[in-house]
């Protein structure tokens, strides 16, 4: 008898793998539910991947309606059932967003869309794809790096990408529209996607050509995460003529094109090196604050209010603080993608890439830093970090998502363990953190586990698989020598100092990581006796001789 294999949501509920004799009737139960949409005059199209895009553009195309207000299209949110991901299946079919976050909009929509209106359903089966009008592409392409601040040892993860536009390619009708909404190594959708499916529909005795488009996502998974996909400005591009007015067309009936207007591009490779651009740029800006945030805490500035006194110069009001690194998935490894295509897609042999390397290997090492503070705030309190209890508040890469890709909070867990402290971790959005439960998990070519656990990098890492998230807040800060405040969750922004020396028991030190910390709030902390630094926040250092004079 074969073993029952479960995945686990991240509220902890197990759902049983499905097995061989199950593909059938599901495929029957998409059959059956297509066939009533087409009568109502409905378009089918399959999203392929709901992860933290694909579940959400799923809905907004499952809500759209044609001009006379009725919904134009049934949307098949297809997941790989895979022990990571299956869970996200049920849940969709539910009416419950697989995503966690501080957009209330999520829950509506997606609610709204599988229980009321009945335009999404979720599926585990390919055959999905023998449904399909249209094919949206919202896997993951990822970047696998060799070395921990050397972006360029690194290799784009082709192998998972290639293998579902195969997989579509056998699958699909001929007409369908495949649209990639992946960010991918610019070349990809002419050099590696479209060859593999016109072999493919060759074999297949398709004399027609794929119809393949790309069109890049901007969300923003956090407050305005569903505007962030719907209404916002898009870029788009297909391989001929046909697949550059069906994309256009249809990115027109989904997306709010009206007020934010679509750029239709010549070739899908302008559409992918505009996606790479964008967040190599992003990456850049971020990255050079690095070394005006070390300048800062040497010598006195508060980057905080210099960044705010910039900013009011319209020309630079795009810069933000760093934070401790760069995580999400897009800024890490997007410039990753586009540098290693040059050589290893369009067979360029010199090196011109310099700031965009640059720029990640600066980003993904900045959270080293954050050891030397907490060690420096120890050590001016006359305490060892070697076993010290530490509490990290947030291990997400930004404010108020659940997404803990990449997050500079995993290096500052990696990094203090390596030195001997014992963490603790709160986030209110994260429930598990994948990166440290498996983080031994070998690298599987299956795009799913993907390694993002940074794990190889430090020593004595072992026990962190069994790092536990902390639930009660206060109640994590019991005993600790040190918090760290690594992200700017709404809850985090405004603690008041009493009640978190009162919760820890006694004063300790506070490491704010994201200017967090207002200047009362760091002087309440030094009068009752706490060591308070803070990346890039030179002036605190006043702010404790002024606190001491009260004193
Ligand atoms: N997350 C963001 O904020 C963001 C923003 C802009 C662009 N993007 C890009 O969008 C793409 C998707 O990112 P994401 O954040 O949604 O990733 P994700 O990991 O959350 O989602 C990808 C999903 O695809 C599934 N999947 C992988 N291979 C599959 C296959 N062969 N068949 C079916 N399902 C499969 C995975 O299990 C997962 O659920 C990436 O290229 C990313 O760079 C992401």
């Amino acid at each position: 008898m074969s073993e029952v294999v479960y995945s686990t949501s991240p509220s902890g509920e197990q759902f049983e793998i499905p097995g061989a004799a199950e593909y059938k009737k599901e495929y029957a139960r998409l059959q059956r539910l297509v066939r009533k949409q087409r009568d109502q005059g409905r378009e089918i199209v399959v999203v392929v991947g709901v992860g933290f895009v694909g579940a959400v553009m799923a809905a907004v195309v499952a809500d759209s309606t044609d001009k006379k207000g009725r919904p134009g299209k049934f949307v098949i949110g297809m997941q790989r059932p895979s022990t990571r991901s299956y869970w996200k299946i049920p849940l969709l079919n539910r009416g419950l967003a697989p995503v966690q976050s501080e957009d209330p909009e999520v829950d509506v929509l997606i609610a709204r869309c599988v229980n009321e209106k009945k335009t999404l359903t979720a599926t585990f089966t390919y055959d999905a794809l023998k449904l399909a009008d249209v094919v949206v592409v919202d896997v993951q392409c990822d970047y696998l790096k060799q070395d921990l601040g050397d972006c360029c040892t690194g290799s784009a993860d082709m192998v998972a990408l290639e293998a579902s536009m195969a997989t579509i390619a056998e699958n699909i009708p001929a007409k369908a529209m495949v649209l990639i909404e992946t960010t991918v190594a610019p070349g990809t959708t002419e050099q590696i996607a479209y060859p593999i499916m016109k072999k493919i529909f060759e074999k297949r005795g398709i004399r027609s050509a794929p119809v393949l488009a790309h069109s890049y996502e901007r969300v923003m998974p956090g407050r305005n995460y569903v505007s962030s996909i719907r209404d916002f400005w898009r870029v788009c591009s297909g391989v001929n003529a046909t697949a550059r007015k069906r994309v256009a067309k249809f990115l027109k009936e989904v997306l709010n094109t009206e007020d934010f207007p679509l750029t239709v591009l010549d070739r899908p490779i302008e559409s992918e090196t505009a996606k790479i651009i964008e967040n190599s740029f992003r990456a850049t800006i971020l990255a050079f604050l690095d070394e005006w945030s070390l300048f800062s805490e040497r010598n006195g500035v508060d980057l905080k209010k210099v960044i705010e006194a910039v900013k009011v110069r319209p020309t630079h009001s795009n810069m933000i603080f760093p934070g401790p690194g760069i995580g999400g998935y897009c800024l890490p490894k997007d410039g990753g993608l586009g540098v290693w295509a040059y050589k290893h897609i369009h067979g360029w042999e010199d090196d011109i890439f310099q700031i965009t390397p640059l720029a990640i290997d600066i980003n993904d090492t900045r959270a080293l830093h954050v050891g030397t503070l907490v060690r420096d705030a120890l050590r001016n309190m006359g305490q060892p970090i070697a076993a010290a209890d530490i509490l990290l508040m947030g291990a997400s890469y930004r404010e108020d998502v659940g997404d803990t890709r990449y997050s500079g909070s995993e290096l500052i867990v990696r990094k203090l363990t390596e030195m001997g402290a014992d963490i603790r971790v709160h986030d209110p959005y994260v429930k598990h953190w994948f990166e440290f439960k498996n983080q031994s998990v070998q690298v599987e070519h299956d795009g799913d586990f993907a390694p993002h656990s940074k794990a190889h990098f430090f020593n004595r890492q072992g026990h962190l698989e069994n790092l536990e998230m902390e639930e009660d807040l206060l109640k994590s800060m019991k005993g600790v020598k040190a918090i760290i405040l690594g992200v700017r969750h709404a809850e985090y922004l405004d603690l008041d100092p009493d009640k978190v020396v009162k919760a820890v028991g006694k004063p300790c030190a506070i490491i704010d990581c994201f200017c967090i910390l207002n200047d009362d709030q760091i002087k309440r902390y030094f009068e009752l006796g706490c060591e308070v630094k803070g990346m890039g926040r030179g002036h605190i250092q006043r702010l404790k001789e002024e606190a001491r004079k009260k004193r």
